[in-house]
């Protein structure tokens, strides 16, 4: 196995294989309509073919960029919210030491990545601001609209920050900016400044641009492989083309299953994952399917647990709370290190049975036992395995679970490349916030609290 595998096995007591074949018809259209640009959101679809569209110039500018910023700075700032921060963080959390951020400056390979712009809280950006008070820092600014508050914010405190420790003509050479090529606020402040600029293109849209400078500049500040992630990528895109039949195209059947699951009422998905280096994977998952199904009253909730962790709190409800929740299980098949549990001499908490064992091979049976039980309670499970976790497979999962929403949301009726809901709070937010032009909104929500 060098590849992403899905084992539906633990789906069949709850859907029909023939159930998943009846749809392969519309599962595979659904998928040629994501190459062609025939269904709603048609202008959205630059994700499809972003792993092998990108040139090696695009690739040494990215690395370049990089390079710059880990050799000037301790930390680096990426500033961003939604889609613009999600998958960098997923990628650089799954790729990263997990204390490598303890580790003191001289000792680390790669500068600290920190985030902001993905919320407005006062304590959190007055301890960061603390934080890199002391430290030779950097920041990545990213918004496709260039006009989100959060960001916005963020980066007009960073930037005063940066450019008092430095001085302004240091302070640009340290400053990125990711944005539209032309529109918005941010794409006018980098110009005006004169920071380095990468484009998110007009056809992808925030959720869908991990593979664009949007993920590829921090992951590589963060001296992760750019080029195996978008290989990875790469081999799920040439594995899901237009002709690819459904049998093979494992997108596809993911999406099926999952559709078929949610009319026959599993309303919520929840992503598992055995190892606390993938949690953000997960969140950006959740921000994938979410903002893309959730919409015209439809769309499966997308939830996720931390196992073993979330079976001592979580672990109670999947096994026998309302039987509305249906399980993904990201299983890693070979963990990078090697924990062997010790004997003891005296074996006071009994654990003298695991002597000798690794520690992966309890958590897989920890994996498997809870399956069984989940599956026995009522939970259909859906596997997908990598065979380690490293760039190369987390190339494959992030282009298989994108692949697999644009199929998902097509299958639904819904447009998986928009999401009119995000402005509701805004509006309101600038209301009170008596934003110049909501005036008479400010009135209308105002006379309401
Ligand atoms: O997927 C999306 O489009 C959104 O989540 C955006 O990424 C998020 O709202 C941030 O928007 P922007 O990049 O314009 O600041």
């Amino acid at each position: 196995m060098n590849s992403i595998q899905l084992n539906i096995n633990h789906v069949s007591p709850f859907l029909a294989e023939e159930d998943i074949l009846k749809k392969s018809e519309i599962a595979t259209a659904c998928n040629q309509a994501l190459h062609d640009g025939s269904r709603e959101g048609g202008d959205f679809l630059g994700w499809v073919s972003l792993p092998s569209s990108i040139t090696e110039s695009e690739i040494r500018e990215i690395e370049d960029a990089a390079t710059v910023l880990r050799t000037r700075c301790e930390a680096v700032v990426v500033v961003g919210i939604g889609g613009s921060y999600l998958g960098a963080r997923a990628v650089i959390d799954a790729l990263s030491g997990s204390f490598d951020w303890l580790q003191e400056s001289d000792k680390r390979k790669n500068p600290v990545i920190l985030y902001a712009g993905n919320n407005i809280s006062e304590d959190y950006l007055h301890e960061m601001i603390d934080y890199l008070n002391g430290k030779q820092f950097g920041i990545i600014n990213i918004s496709k609209s260039g006009t989100t508050t959060e960001p916005a914010i963020a980066f007009r405190l960073l930037k005063e920050l940066l450019e008092k420790k430095v001085g302004n003509e240091e302070a640009k050479d340290r400053i990125v900016a990711i944005t539209d090529a032309s529109r918005g606020a941010l794409r006018t402040l980098a110009t005006t400044e004169g920071y380095k600029t990468f484009v998110i293109p007009d056809n992808v849209g925030g959720r869908y641009s991990v593979l664009t400078p949007v993920g590829l500049l921090p992951i590589a500040v963060a001296g992760i492989n750019i080029r195996s992630l978008i290989s990875g990528a790469l081999e799920i895109e040439k594995a899901t083309g237009p002709s690819t039949s459904f049998d093979y195209n494992l997108p596809a059947i993911y999406a099926v299953i999952r559709n078929e699951l949610y009319k026959r009422g599993k309303k919520i998905e929840i992503l598992v994952n055995y190892h606390p280096k993938l949690h953000y994977l997960a969140e950006w998952w959740k921000q994938l399917f979410g903002e893309s199904e959730g919409k015209e009253l439809m769309g499966i909730f997308p939830a996720a647990v931390d196992f073993t962790a979330d079976l001592h709190s979580m672990g109670q409800w999947i096994q026998e709370g309302e039987r509305t929740i249906f399980e993904t299980v990201i299983s890693i098949k070979h963990p990078n290190e090697k924990v062997l549990i010790p004997r003891d001499e005296r074996d006071l908490d009994g654990l003298n049975y695991l002597k000798g064992k690794r520690v992966d091979e309890v958590n897989k049976m920890a994996e498997l036992g809870t399956r069984v039980a989940h599956v026995d309670g009522g939970v259909p499970n859906i596997l997908i395995e990598i065979p380690e976790l490293n760039e190369k497979y987390l190339g494959q999962l992030i282009y298989f679970f994108e692949k697999a929403c644009g199929i998902s949301g097509y299958l639904l009726g819904v447009n998986p490349f928009n999401q009119p809901g995000v402005e509701a709070y805004k509006n309101n937010m600038f209301a009170l916030l008596e934003k110049p032009g909501y005036e008479e909104a400010t009135k209308a929500i105002k006379a309401r609290l």
